[in-house]
């Protein structure tokens, strides 16, 4: 089979197909034809060589998170599952015997780690860790889901947010900003989101977003947030934390999944306690966070944001779009 490996970490450029033996499933494992695969910034952390997880030792790498197909072969012992099946995949892997794999969320696993695969004509998984797809969601649209709409929803569960709040997402037309967007759209909430492109915000504004501020400079932000928040979205880290924490109202929720802009922040100690704010991290969502996104889409809740499909053998172009910070939503290819 061929993959999209990463065969030097050098950005783009060093995204090559190679070959590759076709897998064989083992005891509970199942083989996928890959309909589709999104790309993550996740993704281009690591091809840029800014992750701990992957040197060059490791190379040819081939990552890919959001796996959706069909079925080619299922292990031995593999009950639930039959070749034809389509399906997407948790990219959650977890150890199943830690305290947070027995009482949940599965997400906080002690020994917690993420499938690297996808972006290939075959995946060998982890069979339970497949969502059937029903009728009417493609593969292509169900690859949009995993990561970012499973992390935002999960954020979104950890602020507490109750229909008519308000949230603040700053950046929010990549993928967890977009995913966010919508999901506070599906549950009533208004959206307040940040851009320094006019036209991505007017993209966004389409799928739901209630206001847009067009700026990345933090005391401009600040000052165009009307009201404060009910909760922060933030995916960017950096200096938006402070940003985050400044625009919170008392007793508010700032929920932080990720560094795009720094991974330093500073707080303001005072304000946090005199405030009685409340700032959480969180990562990725469970398997039936993803059941229940894949049940909103095929009741047409709302439909994931796809900027772009790509075949398999312009991956590095992807990754180039993602670099460039041109698209809105998600990133995905088909191989
Ligand atoms: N912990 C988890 O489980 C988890 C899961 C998913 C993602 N993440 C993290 O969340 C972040 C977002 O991931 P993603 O896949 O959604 O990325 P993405 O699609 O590349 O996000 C693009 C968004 O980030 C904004 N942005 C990028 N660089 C910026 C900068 N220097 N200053 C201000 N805004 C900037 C863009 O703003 P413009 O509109 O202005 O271009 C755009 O809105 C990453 O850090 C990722 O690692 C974490
Ligand atoms: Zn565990």
């Amino acid at each position: 089979m061929r993959a999209a490996a990463f065969t030097e970490l050098v950005g783009p450029d060093g995204v090559d197909v190679i070959d590759r033996p076709d897998p064989a499933p083992e005891p509970g494992e199942a083989v996928v034809d890959v309909d589709a695969c999104a790309i993550n910034r996740h993704d281009l952390w690591i091809l840029e060589g800014d992750s701990a997880m992957v040197d060059a030792d490791d190379l040819p790498f081939v990552t890919g998170l959001d796996v959706a197909g069909t079925v080619r072969e299922v292990g031995p012992d593999v009950a639930r599952l039959d070749a034809g099946d389509r399906v997407v995949l948790c990219p959650n892997e977890t150890c199943g015997v830690c305290r947070f794999c027995r009482e949940g969320p599965e997400n906080r696993c002690e020994n917690f780690s993420l499938y690297h695969g996808g972006l290939a004509e075959q995946a060998r998984v982890t069979a339970d860790r497949l969502v059937p797809l029903p009728d009417g969601v493609d593969a292509t649209t169900a690859a949009a889901l995993p990561t970012a709409y499973m992390t935002a929803y999960r954020m979104l569960e950890r602020a507490e947010v109750d229909a008519g709040d308000t949230v603040f997402v700053p950046g929010a037309t990549g993928g967890v900003g977009v995913a966010t967007v919508q999901l506070c759209d599906v549950l009533g909430l208004e959206s307040v989101g940040t851009s320094r492109s006019a036209a991505k915000l007017d993209r966004v504004r389409e799928v739901g977003l209630d206001h847009g501020i067009e700026s990345a400079d933090i005391d401009e932000i600040s000052e165009s947030v009307d009201e404060p928040v009910d909760a922060v979205i933030n995916h960017l880290g950096g200096e938006f934390s402070e940003l985050g924490q400044s625009v919170l109202r008392r007793g508010g929720r700032m929920v932080v999944c990720g560094r795009t802009a720094g991974n330093t922040s500073t707080f303001d100690v005072a304000d946090l306690f005199l405030g009685h704010k409340q700032i959480i991290g969180s990562t990725m969502g469970t398997q039936p966070d993803l059941e229940r996104l894949v049940e909103f889409v095929a009741d047409g809740a709302f439909s994931p944001v796809i900027d772009e499909t790509y075949p398999l053998e312009e991956t590095g172009a992807a990754f180039a779009a993602m670099q460039d910070g041109e698209s809105v939503g998600k990133l995905v290819v088909e191989p």
